[in-house]
């Protein structure tokens, strides 16, 4: 097998290059298969793997994986990224996303009905090369349990995405005009964050 040939780009991102056949769809959307055949290799182009982090990832990075991967493929970009959400917590873990959340996705054409919540697991903070946590109690458990060497990738989405040291708010106790607000700063920040990325 050959090794993944990385570099650092100027944000200080590890970017590495391979294909990678990957499922939109399911629980196993991050599955990599890499491929080691020299002619692809060298056609390819660099992957960049994110990781959106909540507390229950049922609500706010469910949302943030689909319309960020609407986002991107809306705009062709498909094969540049991996892209997947997780839970600082495991009490949802196997759940779909709640409700509110699926219908506010569905209503602007995006379809995460097939995700299953996951906690965040240890070797995330190696695999990803960004993990954006939707707030900062997220950001401030992720850091905790990194691995030393391996916080660096660590960023709040929205300071990440547009300099802005705000969190999206946890909308899971309120009500449905939380999930409308939710899903707009989502939707402006993965365009902001696919612009930042070019
Ligand atoms: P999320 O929202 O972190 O955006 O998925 C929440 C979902 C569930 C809970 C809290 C926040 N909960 O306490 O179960």
């Amino acid at each position: 097998m050959v090794s993944p040939v990385g570099i650092v780009n100027p944000v200080g991102m590890r970017l590495t290059f391979g294909i990678v056949l990957v499922s939109s769809l399911g629980p196993n959307a991050n599955t990599e298969l890499p491929v080691n055949d020299s002619a692809s290799t060298m056609n390819a182009k660099p992957r960049i793997s994110i990781l959106f982090v909540c507390l229950g990832n049922i609500c706010r990075s469910p949302l943030a994986e689909g319309v960020f991967r609407s986002v991107v493929s809306e705009r062709g970009r498909e094969a540049e990224f991996l892209i997947d959400s997780a839970g600082t917590g495991a009490w949802h873990a196997g759940n779909t996303p709640d409700p509110r959340s699926m219908e506010i996705a569905r209503r602007f054409g995006v379809d995460i009905s097939a995700q299953r919540a996951r906690q965040v697991a240890a070797d995330d903070f190696a695999r990803f090369d960004l993990l954006l946590g939707m707030d900062r109690n997220n950001v401030r458990t992720l850091r905790e349990r990194a691995p030393a060497g391996n916080a660096d990738n660590i960023h709040l989405f929205l300071d990440y995405a547009e300099g802005r040291i705000i969190d999206i708010p946890d909308p899971y106790y309120g009500g449905d005009d939380g999930f409308a607000s939710v899903y707009q700063t989502i939707r402006e920040a993965s365009e902001t964050l696919l612009s930042r990325l070019d």
